[in-house]
């Protein structure tokens, strides 16, 4: 049986059980196959929206910032005039991948193999000597048709997504139950004051969507950090590709966006596949990039926003910095050995999840389970 044959099966004997009723977990291969890696590689990542960078990091032209997309490597760009462009990057003439690092190419992406020039909107500007010294005309070569390939893109507030497969849904119409659950954000005062390199985690990515998504840990793991949210506050949000967490309080402390502690009603809310909001009322918001690099290793970012103005001194921004590593650490230190438990044949047909409080993280399987399936 192939390996997807044997996740679905044994979702499939879980399935019978009504609402309400104990739920069960993916079946370990699905953390820990390279074949199902690759499998939702090809199936999720090249054919949903995918969540891949931030806006106001593209703010100046020339600006290039190289990603990859299930397998494959890609350029977001800033032209001339500062609007973004999304290309596969690789040159026309040998496949050379251009970009290996962010950086500002100024007026041009040059290739350093032969020399081939490429504007900021990706047309082939030069393709020096190639038809013989001096002469760049061949029969049949049309630089016109030679541009970098472009790859579909959608940006949402600060957001930059990418569809490969180019044939997903209307990026708007993919994300509307997400938008309407952050209705109470207001995305145009979202302030960037500081980015947190996270480094790779060893785990497989969706352990840490699923631990974003689910809020029974909370109490426990992060017994410091959120101590002023309690479990009793909490509730799960599942709602298609909109699946997350929410925290009430019913006793919300005077807390601002400088708090050194997550003491307030919260939203922790995922857009399917990989992208993770998190909306700290009232005034603080940040996002996960998650990257999925091996079955077994997920590279993270996380940015933190102000809502509205606020005089963030250096400080400030340090200690929120150092806030948010932390809870980060907790959830990877957490997922990390998730990863380690999926070795054991105990958690061959997937363990246990609660209906009460895991019921949106065993929704976000369903729908990975439903991507890979085809
Ligand atoms: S591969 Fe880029 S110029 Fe030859
Ligand atoms: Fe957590």
């Amino acid at each position: 049986m192939s390996v997807i044959d044997n996740v679905l099966s044994v979702r499939e004997q879980h399935r019978a059980q009504g609402e309400g009723y104990v739920l069960h977990g993916l079946a370990a291969e699905a953390y820990t196959s390279a074949e199902f890696y690759k499998l939702e590689q090809e199936n999720l990542f090249a054919k949903s929206w995918t969540f891949v960078g931030f806006v106001h990091e593209l703010s100046v032209p020339g600006t290039c910032v190289p990603v990859e997309v299930a397998g494959r490597p890609l350029l977001i760009v800033s032209n001339e005039r500062a609007e973004i462009g999304v290309f596969h990057n690789v040159c026309r003439h040998r496949g050379l991948k251009l970009v290996t690092d962010t950086c500002n190419v100024k007026g041009s992406i040059n290739c350093p193999y032969h020399a081939w020039s490429y504007n900021l909107d990706g047309e082939l500007e030069a393709a020096p000597h190639f038809g013989g010294f001096r002469i760049q005309e061949v029969p049949g070569f049309k630089k016109e048709e030679t541009g970098l390939m472009p790859v579909r893109f959608a940006l949402w507030n600060d957001w930059i997504f990418v569809n490969l497969s180019g044939d997903a849904l209307d990026f708007d119409e993919y994300s509307k139950t997400f938008a309407d659950r952050i209705q109470l954000l207001d995305t145009s005062a979202l302030k960037p004051i500081g980015k947190i390199d996270l480094g790779e985690v060893k785990c497989n990515w969706k352990f840490l969507m699923e631990n974003f998504i689910e809020p029974y840990h909370v109490p426990i793991v992060h017994d410091t950090t959120a101590a002023g949210q309690p479990l009793k506050d909490h509730y799960t949000i599942s709602d298609g590709r909109c699946l997350g967490s929410a925290v009430d309080l019913e006793e919300q402390k005077d807390t601002t966006a400088k708090s050194s502690n997550l003491d307030m009603s919260a939203r922790y809310l995922t857009l399917f596949p990989n992208f993770a909001l998190g909306i700290y009322l009232p005034d603080q918001a940040g996002v996960h990039l998650n990257i999925p690099i091996a079955p077994d290793r997920t590279r993270q970012f996380r940015v933190l926003y102000s809502v509205g103005d606020q005089n963030y001194t250096e400080t400030d921004k340090q200690n929120l910095c150092k806030l948010w590593y932390d809870v980060h650490k907790e959830d990877h230190h957490i997922a990390e050995l998730l990863q380690q438990g999926r070795s054991s044949p105990v958690m061959r047909d997937g363990g246990l999840m609660s209906p009460h409080w895991e019921d949106s993280a065993h929704a976000f399987q369903d729908l990975v389970l439903k991507a890979v399936a085809g």
